[in-house]
């Protein structure tokens, strides 16, 4: 429409006014903020911008592919992947205590952002470049529940980047600044995005290492994306995508329950749908999805993955609840 090509344009402006002829590097995250900052500051100063995205494993189904493929095809920003799942295993090893996890992981990749950032910034400055910003996806809610702060390096500890050395050191790049989530969905399509990044539900920057109760290891979250992968197909399958607000899929590693399958005593464990519609994510609601949907799920999950038994359904709404398990 006519007004988000305005705004796309006044971003744009701003962003080359800001940025001069400096360098900018990003992190990727495969959510919408992040994906949307970025291909606006790519269409602002094209390949001055490098992106950085860390696969720590920890993703769903096809969603690293979508990053590095369909993101970068649609957008042509300049890629640097850090496949990183084994360090985060390794780091992970053992780790069932919700808060450990999420610290160690929030470590970790801010490790592996450094290294990537040094590299970047090396690089940059042997060709006679600078690099001197980092781009943010700060949308206009976080600035007004912030205080409207301008700080540099003011990076919400939620946001899963917390400081940086003094180093690396940028000043931040704000092109969604004085947008709401649905102006960044509206962006991001104008931008030419794939819908499925541009619709994608929020997503923990944790990942998949809060939704499997109990610690974490490879063979656990293949069993936990077959799961999540057969919900979402199925949820998209019946267009109810943009009625849910987000759909945890949990695993839980700890607990075993007896089952009977195909013409055996089976000892494997439960799946929970944690299905919710919300406004904010501040409170929640269980989402009344339809029972035909949750049938084909519980079906499909038991029939096509061997190593759980049971589905369940979670009805509790936030509070007390919260969405995520851990
Ligand atoms: P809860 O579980 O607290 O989640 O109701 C509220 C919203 O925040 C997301 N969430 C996180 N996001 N890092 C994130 O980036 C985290 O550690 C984290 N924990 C929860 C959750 O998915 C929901 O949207």
């Amino acid at each position: 429409t006519w007004t988000m090509v305005n705004i796309v344009d006044d971003a744009v402006e701003t962003v080359r006014a800001q940025v001069g002829d400096k360098q900018v590097i990003c992190a990727l995250s495969g959510g919408v903020d992040s994906s949307v900052a970025a291909a606006l500051v790519q269409r602002a100063i094209g390949d001055r911008l490098t992106c950085v995205f860390v696969d720590h494993g920890l993703l769903r189904a096809g969603e690293a592919e979508q990053v590095e493929r369909d993101f970068v095809a649609a957008t042509g920003v300049d890629l640097h992947v850090v496949h990183a799942e084994d360090r985060f295993l390794n780091a992970l090893k053992g780790v069932d205590d919700p808060e450990e996890k999420r610290k160690i992981i929030g470590r970790e990749f801010i490790r592996v952002f450094e290294d990537a950032a040094r590299e970047i910034v090396a690089k940059a400055g042997a060709e006679g470049g600078e690099v001197e910003f980092l781009v943010q996806g700060t949308l206009y809610p976080d600035v007004v529940e912030s205080g409207g702060g301008e700080g540099a390096a003011n990076i919400k500890s939620h946001h899963n980047v917390g400081g940086l050395p003094d180093d690396l050191q940028f000043t931040l790049v704000e092109p969604l600044r004085w947008l709401f989530k649905d102006e960044v969905r509206a962006v991001g399509e104008q931008l030419g995005i794939p819908a499925d990044i541009v619709w994608r539900h929020p997503f923990p920057g944790p990942g998949l290492a809060i939704r499997i109760i109990g610690s974490v290891d490879h063979e656990r979250l293949e069993i936990l994306r077959k799961a999540d992968a057969i919900a979402r197909a199925e949820v998209t399958d019946a267009g109810l995508d943009r009625d849910v607000w987000q759909f945890p899929v949990v695993l839980l590693a700890d607990v075993r329950s007896v089952g009977v399958q195909g013409d055996g005593r089976t000892y494997g464990h439960p799946i929970v749908l944690r299905p919710v519609s919300s406004e904010d994510a501040m409170t929640a609601d269980w989402s009344r999805l339809p029972y035909e949907l949750l049938e084909r799920i519980s079906t499909r999950i038991t029939n096509e993955v061997p190593e759980v038994n049971r589905v369940t359904l979670d009805i509790t709404s936030k509070p007390p609840g919260t969405i995520e398990w851990e």
